[in-house]
This record gives structure tokens, C-alpha cells and sequence, in this order.
């Protein structure tokens, strides 16, 4: 936090008061299946955000972040779109949802530093997100219940907050979801929020996108996981992922059932003739991701690495084939990693149309593994794939 304190610092003439880290996520199986009301596996990563921050009087808000040359200053009071500055929305979008939940704030300033690569696929968005509520917690001490605002949290001696129980948690990503879908205009699901505020060191969370339960299953030892960057950066906000969503949701209500949840792919293909081929071919992925998650959840159990990593490669070709949500380069990078000894298994990672792969490699062939795909990869495309190894850590704070 050292770096993030003097850039706080240098931004605004004086120390922060608070700060807060935000890890971004990788989905590890269960693609669009959030918003399905489905299962999916994610890990959070030690790819991070950080936000310092620190009150001020005047009211405005004033946000820096050092991927971005723009500020962005505005009113505690008046929280509007800057299309000159649309990197701020997601923060906008919590500062507005907070108000709406009646959580009393005023005026702060906040640098952030992030090294989560934007649009990779590991949801610097959420990261944002959340780093912008634990802020406002931190510097406006609140506590959300279902009904709304509670009792404030009291500070100990050392000034530190008391940790957030599952419960709060699960509010506040409900509360950044509710950011990104109203205000910047994605209609995701929870897995990003949930991700980054759930995230266990050396753990894989499992989510039940419908009971809104959150669990967590050790990943077995001796697994690098790895990041390999397509380059391809696709903007989920251009109506491509929320035209997705609305396949599926026309799938669902053509089967009769609120949710492509309740299918089991017995019945898809009993009912197939219901559907349009598209809307039958969304369906199959997602009816597909949600066995999947159910036979990866045994697989890790059991330490059943190779059904781990064909259910992986499996995920990659629906999304390929069926949800059609792959590219080129996210095909290749999944061949080429397949080919790397000690690959155990690779797919593309969150919403698709770009971004990045995870793989998970034998411990032992990590630094090959990076090596090749990368260079393989600049050998056939003649552009580079940056290549991340990362580490499973706990959620934000
Ligand atoms: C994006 C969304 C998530 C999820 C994934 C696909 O990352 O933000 O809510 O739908 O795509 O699984």
C-alpha cells in the first residue's frame, strides 16, 4: 500500500485516512450462468485494486486513478454521467445506490491505482465497485440491512470496523450489481461482486446464484493458475451481454420456468422444438455450465484433476460452439494451451468476445507453460498475449 499512499499523497497535498483493496476475479467454470440463476466457481486474484481515500468538507467528490489521465470531481449531492470520464460510473453508480439505501455520505477524495488489466476479463469493474463501497463504509461508517440502513458499525480503539458478516456482504454486491446494471447500463449477474468481497486465500468459491449462498472448497496444492490475455478487448456495455441475457431468458419463459435454472438437459432436449436454434443453443451452454460446476464440484473434492480440466475444456468449446461468445484468439490460446505439457485444463474466463483464458498447469511446468504460450502465440498471430500468473487470495478489505 506504499505506492498507493504516496500517490494518494502526491494527488491531493496530504496523507489518506483510509484504503481499501479490491482482488479481481477469474470465473473458473459456470459461464452466464449467474443470471441464470445457476451455479458458477470463480477465485479472486492478486490482481488488485486499491483505493485510498480521505473525507473532505466541501462536499464534492474527487476521484484520480492512475490508469486514467482525466479526475473526475462532482457533488456529493449531484451524481450524473461524464461520458469524458465513463471510467467513474462505477463508482457513480455505487455513490447513487448508497443514497438510494439512505447511507448518509458527503464529500471524500480517492485515488486509485489498479493492476487488474482493464478488459481482460477479471472484472476490474466490480473491483472498482466494491472498492468504492468499503470506502464510503470506511470514511461514513454504515451498516446495511434488507430493510435498509441499520445501527453504524462502532470503531475500535485502533479505529479499525468490524469485519462484514456473510450477510452484508451479500447486500453490498447486490448493491454494486444494482450500480452496474442501472446506472452504467450492463445487466450482469452477481459472480463479479460476489468474487471480490468472497475471495479465500488458496480457495474456490462456489456460487448458488439462486439460494444466494456462498461456500468454499480448497484448490488442490500444487496448481499454478494462469492468465494468458487475448488482447481483444470487447465492451460488455455495447448490448452484446445483455442481448445474451435476453436469449436466455426467452428460452426460459418459452419452457415455462422462471429461470434456465430449473432445466436439467434431459428436458432441454425433450423440449427443444419450444425454442429458436439460438435461443436453443444459449440454453445448452448454460444447461451444460450448471452440470459442469456440479461434476467440478465432486471432481475438486475428490482431487480429480484430469475431470477438473476436461470439464474446463468442455466450458471452452460450448462457449466456442454453442453460446458463441469465444474469438479466434481466445480458440487459439486454449489450443495452444492444451498442447503444453502439464496443462491440466484452459477456457475462456468471463463474459467472452475477448479478454482472457485461465489455465490451470501443473506447478512444476508453470514457467514453461508461460513461456511457450506466449511465444506461440506472437509466432502465430504476431501480436503478444501477456501472460499472468496469479495467486488465489482472500476477498476485499
Ligand atoms: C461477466 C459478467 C458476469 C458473468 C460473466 C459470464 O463477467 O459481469 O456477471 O455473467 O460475464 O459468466
Amino acid at each position: 500500500m506504499t505506492d498507493l499512499k504516496s500517490f494518494y499523497r502526491q494527488q491531493f497535498g496530504s496523507p489518506p485516512a483510509r484504503w481499501v483493496r479490491a482482488p479481481g476475479r477469474l470465473e473458473l467454470l459456470g459461464n452466464h450462468t449467474d443470471y441464470n440463476q445457476g451455479l458458477v466457481m470463480s477465485v479472486a486474484v492478486d490482481k488488485c485494486l486499491e483505493m485510498a481515500a480521505a473525507p473532505r468538507l466541501d462536499g464534492k467528490i474527487e476521484l484520480v486513478s492512475s490508469a486514467f489521465a482525466q479526475r473526475e470531481k462532482f457533488s456529493f449531492d449531484r451524481i450524473e454521467k461524464n461520458p469524458a470520464n465513463s471510467w467513474a460510473d462505477y463508482a457513480k453508480g455505487v455513490l447513487l445506490q448508497l443514497r438510494r439505501s439512505r447511507v448518509n455520505f458527503t464529500g471524500f477524495n480517492a485515488a486509485i491505482r489498479s493492476a487488474i488489466p482493464l478488459g481482460a476479463g477479471l472484472s476490474s469493474s466490480a473491483a472498482l465497485e466494491v472498492a468504492t463501497v468499503l470506502t464510503v463504509r470506511h470514511l461514513f461508517p454504515f451498516t446495511l440491512s434488507k430493510t435498509g440502513p441499520a445501527s453504524p458499525p462502532r470503531r475500535s480503539s485502533s479505529g479499525a470496523l468490524p469485519e462484514l458478516s456473510k450477510t452484508e456482504k451479500l447486500l453490498l454486491a447486490q448493491l454494486c450489481l444494482k450500480a452496474e446494471s442501472e446506472f452504467v447500463g450492463v445487466n450482469c449477474g452477481l459472480l463479479d461482486q460476489i468474487s471480490c468481497l468472497f475471495g479465500k486465500a488458496g480457495h474456490v468459491i462456489e456460487i448458488d446464484c439462486q439460494d444466494l449462498t456462498v461456500d468454499h472448497c480448497p484448490m488442490p496444492s500444487g496448481i499454478g493458475v494462469i492468465v494468458c490475455d487475448s488482447g481483444v478487448r470487447h465492451d460488455l456495455a455495447d448490448g452484446t451481454y445483455n442481448a445474451l441475457r435476453k436469449l436466455c431468458e426467452s428460452a426460459a419463459r418459452r419452457l415455462g420456468v422462471s429461470a434456465l435454472r430449473a432445466i436439467d438437459p434431459r428436458r432441454l432436449e425433450a423440449e427443444r422444438s419450444k425454442l429458436s436454434e439460438r435461443e436453443y443453443q444459449c440454453a445448452f451452454h448454460v444447461v451444460g455450465e450448471n452440470h459442469r460446476v456440479v461434476c467440478a464440484e465432486r471432481a475438486l473434492r475428490e482431487g480429480d484433476l484430469e475431470q477438473l480440466g476436461r470439464l474446463l475444456f468442455e466450458s471452452h468449446a460450448s462457449s466456442r460452439d454453442c453460446f458463441k461468445n469465444s474469438c479466434p484468439e481466445l480458440d487459439l490460446l486454449v489450443e495452444l494451451a492444451a498442447a503444453q505439457p502439464g496443462c491440466i485444463g484452459a477456457r475462456l474466463t468471463g463474459g467472452g468476445f475477448g479478454g482472457a483464458t485461465i489455465n490451470l498447469v501443473e506447478l512444476s511446468q508453470v514457467e514453461r507453460f508461460c513461456h511457450e504460450i506466449a511465444a506461440q502465440f506472437e509466432a502465430r498471430t504476431g501480436r503478444k498475449a501477456p501472460v499472468l500468473r496469479c495467486q488465489i487470495v482472500d476477498g476485499a478489505g
